[in-house]
């Protein structure tokens, strides 16, 4: 065998047994298998179109290109959401790790889980220090392209790290949890994610959140906090567009998804802070009257000039409302807010809460 042939096959091992590593720390489980995804989020779809004030949900901006819109989203000079919530993650992290002791990470929306790394700097220190402690990490979210991607380069950032991702919804992954590998679990939402669900859901949400954690458990909430209309109107008003492609997107995705026939060249993209409701909306405005096929779903709508299909809203949060949030502080098991970082222009907060036993 010549030299080179020899190289080309201890490269070859090298490559083979760190995929296997990989695989040996990797589990992922997708709920949404692509044949029930039309007929099971389909509904949504159909149900908001036809209402009078048509509205689609958020989630259908995650496909891959969605979710790399997102990331791009992230660093623009005008959303200062990101780097806001970053940085009171890299200053508060060790201390959240020291205040819960060994936790299970369990993270909603968990995207490129960028952010998380602080996180998992802070619990892989603690696993460091003493082996014993788990060392793990379970990822939920609706876009498998990014999770799959970002539970690689985890894998391979830390060597240690189990990981176990569901592919699916909130609801769905809070629902499928495998049993916790450490004593107690920190479910994460970051982002202000929360902010995207309406009152109701946000209810909904936080039912869910307290059946799926243990007395003792702990959840940790990022939200954007209220500031200035300017502000916020800038950060999804951005002058590269990428915000308005962001929310085009959606449309590119149903046309995958529900062959459906959105023609993006007859929308415009349509961002204000709702003063009386303290939420960002954004929509998607129609350009001329038309009419659009969703063909999956045996569904047309007509739309006419002027008339929007609201996308999303980005509620903003006060700190005071915080107990509000988090429902009854009674009942068989509650969630109690333990701390709350925010950054020096109060712009963002961070809530670290438990959940108790009455
Ligand atoms: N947590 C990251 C990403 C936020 S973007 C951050 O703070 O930057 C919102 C993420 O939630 C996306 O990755 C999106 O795919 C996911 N997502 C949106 N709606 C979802 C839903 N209903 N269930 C599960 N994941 C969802
Ligand atoms: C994921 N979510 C919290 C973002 C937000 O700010 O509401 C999504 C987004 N929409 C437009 N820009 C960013």
């Amino acid at each position: 065998m010549s030299t080179s042939q020899s190289a080309s096959g201890s490269q070859l091992n090298f490559l083979t047994a760190s995929i296997a590593d990989l695989e040996s720390r990797l589990t992922l489980l997708n709920l949404q298998p692509r044949d029930q995804a039309n007929t099971v989020d389909g509904r949504d779809v159909v149900a908001g179109l036809k209402q009078t004030k048509k509205t689609l949900p958020p989630k259908y901006f995650y496909d891959d290109r969605g979710s790399e819109l997102f990331e791009q989203i992230c660093t623009l000079p005008e959303y200062y959401v990101t780097r806001t919530e970053a940085q009171i993650l890299q200053e508060a992290a060790s201390e959240i790790a020291q205040l819960t002791g060994s936790c299970e990470l369990v993270e909603l929306g968990s995207g490129s889980s960028t952010k998380t790394r602080f996180l998992l700097d802070a619990y892989r220190d603690q696993h460091c220090l003493d082996q014993t402690i788990p060392f793990a990490y379970a990822p939920i979210d609706v876009s498998g392209g990014i999770l799959k991607e970002s539970a690689i380069d985890l894998l391979r950032q830390y060597p240690s790290l189990q990981i176990r991702g569901l592919i699916g919804t909130y609801e769905q992954g809070l629902q499928n949890l495998p049993p916790a590998l450490a004593p107690h679990r920190m479910i994460c939402f970051l982002g202000s994610t929360l902010g995207n669900l309406n009152a109701k859901e946000c209810q909904q949400f936080f039912d869910q959140i307290r059946s799926a954690l243990q007395p003792g458990d702990y959840f940790l909430l990022g939200i954007d906090l209220q500031k200035s209309s300017q502000v916020l109107e800038a950060a999804y008003n951005d002058v590269q567009g990428v915000t308005a492609a962001f929310n085009l997107n959606m449309l590119r995705h149903l046309n995958w998804r529900f062959q459906a026939d959105f023609n993006l060249e007859q929308f415009e993209h349509f961002a204000f802070y709702n003063r009386r409701y303290q939420q960002i909306e954004m929509h998607l405005r129609s350009l001329c009257d038309q009419t659009v096929n969703l063909a999956a779903l045996d569904v047309s709508i007509s739309l006419a000039a002027g008339e929007t299909i609201h996308t999303e809203i980005s509620r903003k949060f006060d700190l005071e409302q915080l107990p509000l949030l988090l429902g009854p502080s009674s009942g068989p098991k509650w969630l109690k807010s333990r701390k709350i970082w925010t950054d020096s222009q109060k712009w963002f907060g961070l809530a670290l809460c438990q959940a108790v036993l009455e």
